[in-house]
């Protein structure tokens, strides 16, 4: 692809994506200032802009155009991207103009410090084939001798245009409710997202998106952005009373410092941002294409269907209550079976047993070895949950490397689940934790890691470190690392990101793993809306999803199996019941509900999606894919019985015509766009339905 346009006499930069493009511009006094994001602009247009982008003003408020990203320092007032202090105490940054590399796609602008051996590089890269647009930077210290204290380095600041006002949806929640969607308008402050534990969170996101209040699910302008990082993060949105909207995000929360040794760079993870004028559709198929293309190790690949006995068994898992489980979840047509807690050291139950990796020889006389091979004669991959993270204080673990944990001098160690937190940063402790990994996955035949992190970190301390607060960020690293080797070395293995459900579920994680545990609670109607919330960002092909029994051991709801397959079949289809206690009509209908799963799996996982929402409880997913249409729709209650209107779907041809391979039924594509489908439900709450539409060859 062809590099930014450049203009010398402006010092203007255009960037361009398919349908988009992004302006910034080098100010007299060496500031670089946000021009333009948005609409595809010619460099001519870019600079017409950039003429009314004011540079900083000289009165009360001083208010220039929005920075890339702004330091603490001269009559700057708003958040700060990046804020450091030099070895003398001076506090400020001012910049000087060092040059720019510009490359098929690439562009970086480098600043120096007027007077400080720091250098700052603003990178920015597009892709031929998405309007995602990367930022992120990287600080140096130049110095031969002194460090430098950084206070706080954002991967990038983005700006809107000036508009009356703009509306933020952002996503909330905690364990069992993750990833719930809310709008609200921005508020003329600095309002922030963030989490302080260490990992991604169930509670906020590092996901956003903005429009101006008039955005619909497929039509208007939405501006969204997400931080591809899996430990501490904070965003910071601003609104200012002059009008202007940015928001600066990066790794690690408030008052982390991380000191810059001479020599050192530290690279920022990245911040992408998209934008695009068809609605919050459109941004969240422009992301999973995105995550398609550039995040995930093997998109083209479909994902299994897999079964995990965590809901049915808890801790109580032995080899032959696992090896009863693997027939049944074979024979319902299940292709990865995967064992989760409870299979080593002393864990029977939280309590106990995190950190020794070995298995129970109560429970697995005879290793994980014959488990693991019965698993494959099956024909069926294997799969095991671990926890790389976190020890019990009671384990051998614990008792022979008590210094291991994050934690501090004369200061208690909180317990969470009974467990504390492992500092990898740490290199023996990563050392430690990538060689069991490492022998694990070979000496098992593993195919397959759910790798958990069932707490936040508290106490995180490093006694005896000079710079302790940088395992915040190297923690998240050495996770990285780890998971990074272990894929090069075990080429075949796939990987799971769980933290108690989706606590670590962000673009950082996905580039080395393969799906994600939406949430623990897996009750279909909660997980209508977390997996709304998910979709946002999300594809479907890494949003696991488990049909569990019924009542919802969470929330003690009734659901009939085919409402719960039905919601579960719009991700990466899993089961996670006690078959051993299924009925054989039960037992029957997965089966059929699982090979339907895998004939739609391809639309669900490589097709396109569609958020669609009908009458009353009435919502589905649309899922495109060559020439079908896929269309999952949930009711989770029917007031006064009433049978809602047809489904209004959409991205269909309107001069085509579909049939129903099911009824056999045909429709012209302008009448299901106009008028909607008939559903058909059954009677009475938690209907759904699942209707395929082949584009019929005229
Ligand atoms: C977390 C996960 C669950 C299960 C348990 C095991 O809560 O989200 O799916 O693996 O840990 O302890």
């Amino acid at each position: 692809m062809s590099p930014p346009l450049f203009e010398p006499r402006r010092r203007l930069w255009l960037l361009r994506t398919p349908s988009t493009s992004y302006a910034v511009r080098i100010d007299e006094d060496d500031t670089v200032r946000h021009v333009h994001w948005g609409a595809a602009l010619t460099l001519e247009q870019a600079g017409e802009l950039a003429e009314r982008t004011p540079a900083a003003g000289s009165s009360f408020d001083a208010v220039g155009g929005a920075e890339e990203l702004a330091v603490e320092g001269g009559a700057r007032f708003g958040p700060p991207s990046l804020q450091v202090r030099f070895a003398d105490g001076t506090r400020a940054v001012e910049w000087r103009y060092a040059g720019h590399d510009a490359d098929d796609g690439y562009l970086s602008i480098h600043l120096d410090d007027r007077h400080y051996p720091l250098r700052l590089t603003l990178h920015y890269r597009v892709h031929e084939d998405s309007d995602v647009i990367e930022r992120w930077t990287t600080v140096e210290n130049r110095d031969e001798r002194l460090p430098i204290t950084l206070r706080r380095c954002d991967s990038a600041a983005w700006t809107l245009p000036g508009r009356g006002g703009y509306r933020v949806s952002h996503l909330v929640g905690g364990w069992n409710s993750e990833f719930r969607l809310r709008r609200a308008e921005v508020a003329t402050a600095e309002t922030v997202f963030t989490s302080r534990r260490g990992l991604t969170s169930h509670h906020a996101n590092p996901w956003l998106a903005f429009d101006d209040g008039t955005a619909g699910e497929e039509h208007g302008e939405v501006w969204s952005t997400a931080l591809a990082w899996s430990g501490s993060w904070r965003i910071t949105l601003h609104r200012d009373p002059a009008g202007r909207t940015t928001w600066t995000g990066g790794h690690g929360h408030e008052g982390l410092t991380w000191s810059l040794a001479p020599g050192e760079t530290l690279r920022t993870p990245v911040f992408a941002g998209l934008f695009t004028a068809g609605g919050f559709g459109a941004a969240s198929r422009a992301w999973h294409a995105y995550v398609a293309r550039h995040v995930l190790p093997h998109p083209g690949e479909p994902r299994p269907v897999l079964y995990n006995s965590w809901e049915a068994t808890g801790f109580d898992v032995d080899e032959a209550g696992q090896t009863a489980l693997a027939a049944q979840a074979a024979r319902i047509g299940v292709e990865l079976f995967v064992v989760d807690d409870g299979w080593f050291g002393g864990r029977v139950g939280d309590h106990a047993g995190l950190g020794d990796w070995t298995p129970n020889p109560d429970r697995f006389p005879h290793g994980l070895r014959s488990l693991s091979a019965e698993v494959h004669r099956l024909g069926m991959r294997f799969g095991l949950w671990v926890e790389p993270e976190m020890v019990n204080p009671d384990s051998d673990l614990y008792r022979a490397h008590p210094d291991w944990v994050m934690h501090m001098a004369n200061r208690e160690r909180t317990e969470l689940r009974h467990q504390l937190v492992l500092n990898l940063a740490r290199p023996d402790t990563a050392a430690w934790a990538h060689a069991w990994l490492d022998r694990l996955v070979a000496e098992h035949d593993i195919d397959y890691l759910k790798w958990d992190a069932n707490r936040p970190f508290t106490e995180a301390g490093w006694p005896g470190h000079d710079d302790p607060d940088r395992l915040w960020i190297e923690h998240t690293r050495a996770v990285y690392r780890i998971m990074d080797r272990l894929r090069a070395d075990h080429p075949g293995l796939r990987i799971e990101a769980c933290a108690g459900g989706g606590g670590r579920a962000d673009l950082g994680i996905l580039a080395r793993t393969d799906q994600i545990w939406t949430s623990d609670n897996t009750d279909p109607v909660d997980r209508i809306a977390i997996q709304h919330g998910f979709s946002q960002l999300f594809p479907a092909q890494v949003m696991g999803a488990w049909v569990t029994d019924s009542p919802n051991v969470a929330t003690a709801r009734q659901t009939p199996l085919r409402f719960r397959f039905h919601v579960a079949m719009a991700g990466a289809l899993g089961v996670g019941g006690d078959l051993a206690t299924w009925t054989e009509d039960e037992l029957k209908e997965a089966t059929e509900l699982i090979a339907t799963y895998k004939r739609i799996r391809p639309a669900v996982q490589h097709g396109t999606a569609y958020r669609l929402t009908g009458e009353g409880t009435l919502t589905a997913v649309g899922f495109a894919h060559e020439d079908r249409f896929v269309v999952l729709a949930w009711c989770p209650s029917r007031p006064y019985g009433h049978q809602p209107a047809p489904l209004r779907l959409t991205a269909l041809d309107p001069g085509a015509t579909y049939r129903d391979p099911d009824t056999g039924a045909t429709y012209s594509g302008a009448v299901l766009l106009r008028s909607g489908l008939p559903l058909s439900l059954p009677e009475g709450d938690h209907a759904s339905a699942l209707v395929q539409l082949i584009r019929i060859e005229d």
